[in-house]
């Protein structure tokens, strides 16, 4: 047993391979997720999910929570729904949606998700 040779086991390279790499990898999948989260349809969903989803079905293909208001897929399909009809509907008060006031960009991100799911169908 040389306990010497045990202690220096870990060499240069295994530094290297298991301490650096994986902090530099780790690194940079870090920063494209916080890219990825700064997309706004991305960002748009996780706003609705929080704001919206207790009466709207936010992505899916569950029924709404609420029957009175639409999943947001049918939202998308309805051929009069556009970026405008959304920033319309949504600075404006509505009343089944009362104090449903988002900030302009949350709002945009929710718009630019909701139009997301147009494109997908
Ligand atoms: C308290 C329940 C509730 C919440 C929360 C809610 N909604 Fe609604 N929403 C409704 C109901 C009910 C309707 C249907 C009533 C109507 O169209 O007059 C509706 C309609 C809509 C419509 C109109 C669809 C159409 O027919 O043109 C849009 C767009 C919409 N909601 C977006 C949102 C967004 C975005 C959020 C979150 C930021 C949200 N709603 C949160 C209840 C809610």
């Amino acid at each position: 047993m040389n306990v010497l040779n045990r202690k220096s086991s870990l060499s240069l390279p295994d530094v290297q391979r298991y301490i650096a790499r994986p902090v530099i990898w780790g690194g940079a999948i870090l920063l494209t997720l916080i890219g990825v989260a700064n997309a706004d349809p991305i960002e748009g969903q996780i706003i609705a999910e929080h704001s919206c989803a207790e009466c709207h079905a936010v992505s899916g293909t569950a029924a709404s929570p609420n029957a009175a208001a639409p999943p947001f897929r049918d939202v998308a399909a309805m051929p009069s729904t556009t970026k405008y009809s959304l920033q319309a509907f949504l600075h404006t008060s509505h009343s089944p949606m009362p104090n449903l006031i988002l900030k302009p960009d949350d709002a945009d991100d929710v718009i630019d998700y909701i139009l997301s799911l147009k494109t997908r169908r």
